[in-house]
């Protein structure tokens, strides 16, 4: 069966990886990925049930879906998969009935046959099993061409079971990808085009896998084996926790000009009560003291993280600490979120909660110095050259948008050049800092000829 497949993502990075793993898993099928529900054989819904609200958005989308199609002779097959899949399984045929396949993570390389029995009339089908064998031992290699900027899953799901997150349950138990098989498709990648490639897990600096000699590597010796291929300018690696940045994983960022000088690294809190009950395994001063030594080790990493506020038993002195933390870190972004309690987590049946009005306030305190942060660090890089990896079209002819090492988004118009700087890493001399992005003018030799990879040159020039 052939046809024309819809992928609507939502959540994390990873939701967006395996898009892409999905998409490969229905190419045999004759699928391929088109950009629209309208016309579309199958849609499929990449859910994240992370926050409520990011949950409740499929219940929006799959009711639009059927308002769209109501009347019409043909409708599509409808598949819910993602962390919703996995955390609500039957519960979304209940109150969905129209869907025809729910199907969790771990389970994308039985998609086409679940589409296929759903195609032939067979009936809703949920499949949130969570197999022995790991799905990449089965899905087929990449169909289609990655952009410069790559993503890579090394590393799924999380033993840690933070008192707040879902993720342990939808994305089941950590385990790693073998140091082969992570090679193997960095090799394809960059083959394919891919300039720059995001080793991702839900839990990445936990990374084990299996390494070629025998034993085990961590994420440190895998960044080294990816770095090694010589064929991969840029390296980034997200999300990590704190408690598993080993030495090795430091040193790294000192001694590999590959390796990107931006970090996720999510705190959630300043405030050791609320880290203590959150159960994240560090306090607010181990968190720092971290910082130091990465800020040792690569003196001009930029960090970004990530912020609940609102954690049941929060005290204003809490969130005093939080801000004090972020003060004494200066981050170059970040993401906060007011906690949102997520059935089955230990947080949510505790009966301490803070109301919306105060979670509201704090978040918009916590959010306004973080943006000032953010906007200051931005700034810093007015009046600089800096490599910038073209990776996305902008919005007009003629204009490209990259990332600079620190993950900012630069705008830049490159006119007649633009199709040639495509993919390139350019030297940019950054103009105008606005509060999510930089804009600037090409350098009148702006393709550096060797070791595009370094931002070491950036900091001189
Ligand atoms: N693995 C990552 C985070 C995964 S979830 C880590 O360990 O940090 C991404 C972010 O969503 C988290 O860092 C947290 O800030 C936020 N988040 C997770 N559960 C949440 C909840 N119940 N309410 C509000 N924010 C939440
Ligand atoms: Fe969730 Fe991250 Fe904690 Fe794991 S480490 S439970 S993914 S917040
Ligand atoms: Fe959301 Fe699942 Fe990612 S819950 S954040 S899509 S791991």
């Amino acid at each position: 069966m052939t046809g024309q497949v819809f992928i609507k993502s939502y959540g994390c990075q990873m939701n967006v990886y395996d898009a892409g793993r999905m998409a490969d898993a229905l190419a045999p099928s004759g699928y391929s990925r088109c950009e629209s529900a309208d016309g579309a054989d199958v849609v499929v819904l990449n859910t994240c049930h992370v926050r409520e609200k990011a949950a409740e958005k499929v219940f929006s989308e799959l009711g639009r879906l059927r308002a769209r199609h109501r009347g019409r002779r043909k409708r599509p097959v409808v598949v819910v998969a993602g962390c919703v899949a996995q955390a609500e399984g039957d519960e979304i045929l209940r109150r969905a009935p129209w869907v025809d396949v729910v199907v969790g993570p771990q389970a994308y390389h039985r998609l086409p046959g679940l589409i296929a029995r759903a195609r032939a009339g067979g009936g809703a089908a949920v499949d949130t099993d969570f197999p022995v064998q790991s799905k990449f031992d089965f899905l087929p290699e990449e169909a289609r061409p990655p952009g410069p900027s790559a993503f890579l899953t090394v590393q799924e799901g999380c033993d840690k079971f933070c008192g707040f997150c879902v993720v342990p349950y939808t994305r089941g138990a950590e385990s790693s990808r073998p140091v082969a098989d992570v090679l193997a498709e960095a090799r394809r990648l960059v083959a394919a085009g891919a300039r720059e490639i995001v080793l991702l897990g839900q839990n990445v600096n936990a990374y084990h896998g299996a390494a070629p000699g025998g034993g085990e590597a961590g994420l440190a010796e895998l960044i080294r084996a990816v770095a090694g291929l010589g064929a991969v300018a840029r390296i980034r690696y997200t999300t990590s926790h704190p408690t598993d940045m080993d030495a090795a994983l430091i040193a790294a960022h000192a001694e590999l000009p590959e390796l990107m000088p931006h970090l996720h690294l999510p705190v959630q809190s300043g405030s050791d009560a609320v880290l203590a009950a959150m159960g994240r395994r560090h306090g607010a001063g181990d968190y720092l003291r971290l910082v130091e030594r990465l800020r040792a080790a690569r003196p001009d990493i930029a960090l970004s993280s990530d912020f609940i506020v609102g954690y049941p038993g929060e005290t204003d002195r809490d969130f005093e600490a939080t801000l004090a933390l972020v003060r004494e870190v200066g981050y170059a972004q970040a993401y906060s979120f007011k906690y949102s309690p997520r059935p089955g987590t230990p947080a949510a049946s505790r009966a301490d909660r803070i109301g919306e009005a105060e979670k509201a306030d704090r978040l918009a305190a916590l959010q306004a110095l973080l943006g000032r942060q953010q906007r200051a660090f931005n700034r810093r890089a007015v009046g600089r050259r800096l490599p910038v990896l073209f990776d996305r079209r902008g919005r007009r002819p003629g204009q490209l948008a990259g990332r600079t090492p620190w993950q900012q988004a630069v705008h830049v118009d490159c006119g007649a050049a633009a199709g040639r700087l495509f993919g390139e890493i350019a030297e940019v001399e950054i103009a105008e800092a606005h509060a999510n992005s930089l804009a600037g003018a090409l350098h009148r030799d702006p393709v550096r000829r060797k070791g595009a990879a370094s931002s070491a040159a950036a900091l001189d020039g």
